[in-house]
């Protein structure tokens, strides 16, 4: 039986709450952050009109498919059109649960039942909602990207080509730079393995030193795979980023395999302890990385990773030659020993700013430890990474162009 006290408490806060509410007073107490509305629907400048804020880029998301994203600057639907042939003749767009997805801005659209190795051209575009009530929406006008092109990936040929990137820390001259040292080999993917921001502010950021110059530099033909490096997880955007990125697994960290190679993907999450007061209580990476130990460990026994001619890991804190923090001790607690056992063949790393190519050391890593550098005109490092079922080749450029390490494996399996 309800007490009548609490009962007319209850009223009285609701009847509160609901005054508060049609004044906005309510909305004072909140913070801004929560109050920021959802980015997807969120113009950042309204008085810009019906334009779009980047060019497509393409994410990797899985076998047969590809993902286009970009991001318009007033709320739309938006779609893809694609093909063979300039005619194009395929249309997608995104539905959840039956919804089409519309009056949005951040666009991820995946296009699937593509074949391998085959040249699609494509177009984008978004029909702007100038209103949106049931049963009468109203569109505006329509803007679309022009015709591009992309290579669908061939995860059952015998190769792959990709450059890694790591620690550009809110430069965007670097991207366009580094992308310029690859010379005319073909790429099939660009990594970006983390801290390419010192922390996350706005979209505006995200767009002005990462999307645009990708999409300048070649996202618009070759798409990127991203994983956060310790600076992605600070600052007030920290917990939208994702909405600009699509991995596979749609997940931070994860796994593919794309010819000769399985890649393992970890997060490694912040370099300080959770407690440390720097992060105020709102971080979580210790069962975190836990978590991607247990979960590595699992995937590192699938058939796809015994399979594999070479077990490539990404992560962007590296397992040794670190400062001995209690983020990067911890990665090299939980992941050596499941790097040893599973015998990974390489480990590609950034974050200390020191560039270097470590050779195994028994005992310790069984597997070499390479880590790129940056952030700096003279410390800025491409990896290139290539393989075919006999050998896998990793050059590591300044980015002054001069190799300042290598290295070589021949097929064990
Ligand atoms: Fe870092």
């Amino acid at each position: 039986m309800n007490n009548p006290k609490q009962s007319a408490d209850r009223r009285t806060f609701l009847k509160s709450a609901a005054s508060l509410g049609a004044t906005g007073a309510l909305g004072s107490v909140l913070p801004a952050a929560v109050l920021a509305q959802n980015p997807s629907l969120q113009s950042p400048n309204p008085a810009n009109g019906h334009v779009f804020l980047t060019e497509p880029y393409l994410q990797y998301t899985g076998p047969g498919s590809m993902t286009v994203m970009w991001v318009a600057n007033l709320p739309s639907y938006s779609w893809v059109e694609y093909g063979e042939t300039d005619a194009l003749g395929q249309k997608a767009h995104r539905v959840t649960d039956g919804l089409v997805e519309a009056y949005n801005r951040i666009n991820r659209i995946t296009l699937t039942g593509l074949k391998p190795g085959t040249t699609y051209k494509y177009r984008v575009y978004s029909k702007e909602i100038t209103d949106f009530k049931p049963y009468k929406l109203t569109y505006g006008t329509t803007i679309d990207s022009g015709l591009l092109r992309f290579t669908t990936p061939n995860e059952q040929g015998d190769s792959v080509s990709c450059l890694v990137l790591n620690d550009v820390h809110d430069r965007p001259e670097t991207i366009p730079h580094l992308l310029t040292l690859k010379g005319n080999d073909p790429v099939d993917f660009v990594f970006l393995n983390g801290d390419l921001f010192d922390f996350q502010t706005d979209e505006k950021q995200l767009i002005d030193h990462l999307l645009k110059p990708c999409s300048a530099s070649f996202a618009k033909e070759t798409p990127f795979l991203f994983v956060r490096g310790n600076h992605e997880t600070r600052g007030k955007y920290r917990s939208e980023i994702h909405q600009y990125f699509a991995n596979p697994e749609g997940r931070n960290y994860y796994s593919y395999t794309w010819g000769p190679v399985h890649f393992t993907v970890i997060d490694t999450g912040e370099d300080k302890p959770d407690a440390e007061p720097v992060y105020a209580g709102i971080v979580d990476f210790d069962a975190y990385r836990q978590e991607q130990a247990r979960w590595a460990d699992q995937v590192m026994q699938s058939p796809a990773f015994k399979k594999a001619r070479f077990r490539v890991v990404f992560m962007h804190i590296p397992t040794f030659y670190h400062n001995n923090w209690h983020g990067p001790t911890h990665c090299q607690q939980l992941f050596t020993p499941l790097f040893n056992k599973h015998k990974v063949d390489l480990c590609i790393s950034g974050h200390t700013h020191r560039y270097g190519v470590h050779e195994p050391v028994a005992g310790q890593h069984n597997y070499p430890v390479i880590i790129g550098g940056g952030p700096k005109d003279g410390n800025r490092t491409l990896m290139k990474l290539k393989a075919n079922r006999k050998e896998l080749h990793l050059s590591m450029l300044l980015d002054d162009g001069k190799e300042v390490g290598s290295y070589h494996l021949t097929a064990k399996r």
